[in-house]
Order: C-alpha cells, then sequence, then structure tokens
C-alpha cells in the first residue's frame, strides 16, 4: 500500500491505472478504522482492479470545535489495518490540500439535508458534500462505497452525484454491528464502560420499533415508545427518531411501502447516530 498526501501525487498514481484501463474504487473515511470500514474496503476490492481509501478528518463538516478537536485520529493504526486489506493508495492529505489558500465553493444539496442531522448540525452537511464532491474528482474513482448507518449522508451522496453528472457509481453497503447490536461508529471509542453498556439501547428501540411497524402498529405511538425506550435505557436525549421515505426522505406518518427509521441520540458527551430498514 502506497501512502500519499498531495493531490499531485494522487492524481500521479491514478493516471498510471488508467492508462492501463484499470477500474477505480474509493472508500472515504475520516480515519480511526473499525470493522465497518474494512466491510467498505472489502466491498471496493471485490469491485475494481485498484482501491484507494481515503482518511481525511474534515474541519468543515464538524459543527462544534469540540466535536473536531476530540474526533479520534489513529493513523498509524488505521495503515496497519489497512495494509493486509489489498488497498493500492491511502490518500491522507494535509487540510491545506484540500482547502488551500482562497478557497471559496461549497457544495450544498437542497431538500435532503433539511431535517435530521441537517437540523441539529448546521453547515455539516454541505461541508460532507463539498469533501466528498472533491475526494471524488481528486481521485477520478469509478466507484465509491459509504456505510448505510449514515443514511441521510448517503442520500445526499446519490443527489450530488447525479446533480454533478459525476462519472461515479456510489454503493450503500450494510451497517456492521457489535454483537450486542450497537453500530459500530469511530465515536464508540469515546463512551466510559457504562455509556457503552448502554449503548446498544438505540439499535434495540430501533429494530422493536421497526418490527411494530412491519405489524401495521400506528408509527406515532411506535415512535413514541421508542424514544422513551432508549432514554430508558440510558441515553440523555433523543435528538431525534424519525420514519421516513428511504429515498427522498420525505417524514411518513404511515407504512405502506418502504421506509426507515432514522435516529441520533446523546450519551453523556458523545453522540450517537443508526438507521434500520422497515
Ligand atoms: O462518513 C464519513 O466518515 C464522512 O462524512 C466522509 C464521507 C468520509 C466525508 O468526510
Amino acid at each position: 500500500m502506497r501512502a500519499v498526501r498531495t493531490v499531485a501525487d494522487l492524481r500521479a498514481a491514478v493516471a498510471g491505472w488508467r492508462a492501463a484501463g484499470e477500474t477505480i474504487a474509493a472508500v472515504p473515511t475520516m480515519g480511526a478504522l473499525h470493522a465497518g470500514h474494512l466491510s467498505l474496503v472489502d466491498a471496493a476490492r471485490a469491485a475494481c482492479d485498484r482501491v484507494i481509501v481515503t482518511l481525511f478528518v474534515n474541519p468543515r463538516q464538524f459543527d462544534r470545535p469540540e466535536d473536531l478537536a476530540n474526533y479520534p485520529r489513529t493513523e498509524d493504526r488505521d495503515r496497519a489495518v489497512l495494509e493486509p486489506r489489498g488497498v493500492d493508495l491511502l490518500f491522507s492529505p494535509t487540510v491545506d490540500q484540500v482547502y488551500p489558500p482562497g478557497f471559496a465553493t461549497t457544495v450544498s444539496v437542497a431538500g435532503l439535508t433539511q431535517g435530521m442531522c441537517g437540523d441539529f448540525r448546521p453547515g455539516h452537511f454541505d461541508g460532507m458534500a463539498t469533501v466528498v464532491a472533491k475526494l471524488f474528482l481528486m481521485t477520478g474513482a469509478d466507484r465509491a462505497f459509504f456505510g448505510e448507518k449514515d443514511w441521510q449522508q448517503l442520500q445526499i451522496v446519490h443527489r450530488l452525484v447525479a446533480d454533478l453528472n459525476i462519472p461515479i457509481t456510489v454503493t450503500g453497503c450494510p451497517t456492521v454491528r457489535e454483537a450486542d447490536g450497537l453500530a459500530l461508529s469511530s465515536r464508540n471509542e469515546r463512551l466510559s464502560p457504562a455509556d457503552r453498556a448502554a449503548a446498544p439501547a438505540l439499535h434495540r428501540a430501533m429494530a422493536h420499533a421497526a418490527d411494530a411497524l412491519r405489524q401495521g402498529r400506528a408509527p406515532a405511538a411506535v415512535l413514541d415508545a421508542a424514544r422513551a425506550g432508549i432514554v430508558a435505557g440510558g441515553f440523555d436525549r433523543v435528538e431525534y427518531l424519525d420514519l421516513r421515505h428511504p429515498r427522498t426522505l420525505a417524514p411518513l406518518d404511515r407504512v405502506d411501502g418502504p421506509a426507515r427509521l432514522l435516529a441520533a441520540a446523546w450519551l453523556g458527551p458523545v453522540r450517537l447516530i443508526d438507521s434500520v430498514a422497515v
């Protein structure tokens, strides 16, 4: 695995592969890699001749300075776990490479970015969409792989690729969970032992709610019971727990087709998100 930090080095590597007619997959990450990320790498490895993992803690998508400051940075460990996975290139640019002096462009996706994380994390999705568009254009990858845990992000990325005619196919991969149901997240590393023990309550409540909705129970009551269950399970507060159309993210007040539950909740200083299909 080669590791490069500049866009020029990235482009030189990609140009060689292109000249040889090889296909290229990208896995965008912010590092602190876990088995969820590695499942994306494995999907990328199976799909394309070459795999690029990008590692960039994107300052523009953090709405709270303390979240950016506390975000785990484990680049040496990340390199070590990627090495045996058949990754060709690790692109871990500096902030100046991504946002050089004078940088003035923002990619802003309307509609899908409103509600849920968009309401509670001002600027987050603009920062995410801007860096994802840049990473797609920098890597020139044919395919990109994202986790389904951040379902709203995934729908926004599909939209921006279509709207900006970026020639890349985006694939969502199933959320990887601990045995107790907790979705893997780089933020889990920041949970105290007591909070780690409480954390599965989020997925447990969402899975029960999804079952109840499939059985035809009224969404309003089901969602209220799930919110109460998350707090009873030890969470400090539920930021949102919404029932949405999987693609348009339109709010749903009944289930008569595909639907998705999306949630964010606080456990001590840590904000966890999850998403399950109904
Ligand atoms: O999901 C993430 O880790 C980030 O939002 C992403 C897609 C790498 C962009 O910074």
